[in-house]
């Protein structure tokens, strides 16, 4: 393990690492924490959330304790980003305390517009644009059940979000095939699916027909029909993504070895059925409990550490 100077490193989406830089980071998240050494030794962390949490916010503190630091949690009215003060002026007074700055944010804009001004790396913990911290999870689990993931493929019912939009994107960039089942008016624009194209994926789908989008997938992903900040929008989502459950019929049609998956919190009886969130093929709360691991793998690879070959580490999946 070395730790070398870098520059500001800022996560605010998968696309800002390399897919090499992905896989260190999924093999920094799987090694002893001791061999991380303390990059935030005696130093803070600004961890901000304009949104609710339990997952992010108990993962990101657990990981900067891991990493030797201190994290402070700020709700997003305490800080009042552009009411109380300036988005900017925030994340200037922050760098002086601490070695990061990580926030949820409603607006992608936030994170981007600190990462502008500062010195220390920005984290994005979840936007209305995507969510990188789940992606490192989500992948480091399906590498866990499924080994290499390079031609593989990954199926996502449901909305195109945040989450969907950060799993589309490590998908392609491992090498996955990616499909998405999204009701009409709810999938990704032809530009996203030709980028996951670029970024490196061997086949893009769309349908809207859960079915196609999962026959014979080795990973099955869905997340809320309601995120939040849209709870306005509740009743009239539920009735637009009716026939958007996966349940046992769905799963059916998965490969023979599928895994289900979900970024939780999970909604029983709408985009999940309860015997499959809660059924042998489901890998929910390992990935859960990787958001962990792969938070303080990302965090230590943002501030400098990397790792030792994955041969004499004898890292594997
Ligand atoms: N998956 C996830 O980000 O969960 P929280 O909203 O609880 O942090
Ligand atoms: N898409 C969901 C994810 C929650 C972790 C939301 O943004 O609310």
């Amino acid at each position: 393990m070395s730790v070398t100077d870098t520059s500001p490193r800022h996560l605010l989406d998968v696309t800002d690492f390399t897919a090499d830089e992905i896989s260190q980071i999924l093999r920094l998240a799987q090694v002893p924490i001791e061999s991380l050494g303390r990059p935030l030794d005696g130093l803070g962390a600004s961890l901000i959330f304009e949104k609710p949490s339990n997952r992010t916010r108990h993962s990101m503190e657990m990981a900067v304790v891991q990493l030797g630091g201190h994290p402070i949690y700020t709700r997003g009215e305490e800080v009042g980003f552009d009411t109380r003060e300036p988005v900017e002026d925030i994340a200037r007074i922050m760098e002086g305390y601490h070695a990061l700055i990580a926030g949820r944010v409603f607006e992608h804009s936030t994170v981007e517009r600190m990462a502008a001004v500062v010195d220390v790396p920005v984290v994005n913990m979840l936007s209305d644009r995507s969510h990188p911290l789940q992606a490192f999870a989500d992948a480091l689990t399906m590498q866990q059940s499924l080994g290499e993931l390079s031609g593989r493929t990954v199926a996502y019912v449901g909305d195109y979000n945040n989450v969907s939009r950060s799993l589309g994107e490590i998908s392609a960039m491992l090498g996955m095939h990616v499909r998405f089942a999204c009701p009409h008016g709810f999938g990704a624009s032809e530009a996203e699916l030709e980028r996951l194209l670029l970024l490196g994926a061997p086949s893009v789908e769309q349908s809207t027909r859960p079915a196609d989008a999962v026959d014979g997938a080795d990973a099955v992903h869905t997340d809320t029909w309601v995120s939040m900040g849209q709870e306005a929008e509740k009743s009239e989502r539920r009735q637009q993504f009716e026939g958007f459950m996966v349940d046992a019929d769905v799963m059916s049609v998965a490969g023979p070895e599928a895994i289900f998956m979900h970024c939780l919190p999970a909604y029983r009886g709408l985009e999940v059925a309860g015997d499959v969130i809660d059924g042998p093929q489901s890998v929910v709360f390992q990935q859960g409990h990787n958001r962990l691991h792969t938070a303080r793998g990302a965090l230590a690879f943002i501030l400098g550490v990397r790792p030792a070959s994955a041969e004499s580490e004898g890292v594997g999946s």
